[in-house]
């Protein structure tokens, strides 16, 4: 997942806007006590996407894998000041720290949490979005895409995360596992969508961006 060079990734960090003290110390309790923390999306990439979500000013914004909840914070930094976050998770091992750390945050009555599985609970939701975060299981990458695109209003965007899934996209087919196939086809799925225009930013992971036209 390191694309850059240690020094030039340190260099980005101290010249990007400082990582708030609620998210530092979401940052670091989800290293200290949570499996896989190099999911949560850290300094620079949670600064990208509060950013995004400051630019966009959405109502409606829809995240699919809340994790610890540290996308959900940095995207609700955006959010109209009627705005709403519905963000999605299996896990119910998480809702503790999700509460917690949502619970102390400015956006306690901003952000809806909701358990189980996406694929079951995106079908239910009336929202018209204008903006959605997809970073959950990727071989539901596209089915989430196709849950998603007819709740987005016209002109609004689609983040996925992870989908340069440490390089491995540019491997030969034949040497893909299954999440890399899942999201090359993904990538290959958004960018041939006449529906929408895409460009797929290389921040850490590689975060693809989607707007409806
Ligand atoms: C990469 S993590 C999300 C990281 C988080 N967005 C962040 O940046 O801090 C992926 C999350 O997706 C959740 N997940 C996996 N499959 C899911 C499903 N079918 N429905 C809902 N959540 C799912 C996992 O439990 C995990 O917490």
């Amino acid at each position: 997942m390191d694309f850059l060079d240690e020094k030039l990734a340190a260099y980005i960090d101290a010249h990007t806007a400082e990582e708030p003290e609620h998210l530092q110390q979401l940052n670091r309790e989800t290293w200290a006590k949570v499996i896989m923390p190099r999911m949560l999306s850290g300094h620079l990439q949670g600064r990208v996407l509060a950013m995004f979500s400051r630019m966009i000013q959405p109502k409606r914004i829809l995240e699919i894998g809340t994790y610890t909840g540290y996308s959900a914070l940095c995207l609700a930094e955006g959010l109209t000041s009627d705005g709403k976050l519905i963000t999605i998770d299996i896990n119910e091992e998480l809702e503790e720290i999700v509460q917690r750390y949502i619970g102390n945050s400015d956006y306690r009555d901003k952000i809806e949490t909701l358990t189980g599985n996406a694929t079951d609970l995106i079908p239910e939701l009336k929202e018209t979005f204008d903006l959605v975060f997809i970073d959950a299981d990727k071989e539901n990458y596209c089915r989430y895409y196709d849950l998603v695109i007819d709740k987005l209003r016209p002109g609004g965007f689609i983040i996925a995360d992870n989908v340069l899934w440490s390089g491995n996209v540019i491997k030969n087919r034949t040497d893909m596992d299954e999440e890399t196939l899942a999201i090359d086809l993904f990538n290959k799925k958004v960018h041939n969508d006449s529906r929408i225009e895409n460009v797929l930013f290389p921040v850490r992971d590689g975060l693809m961006v989607c707007r409806k036209i």
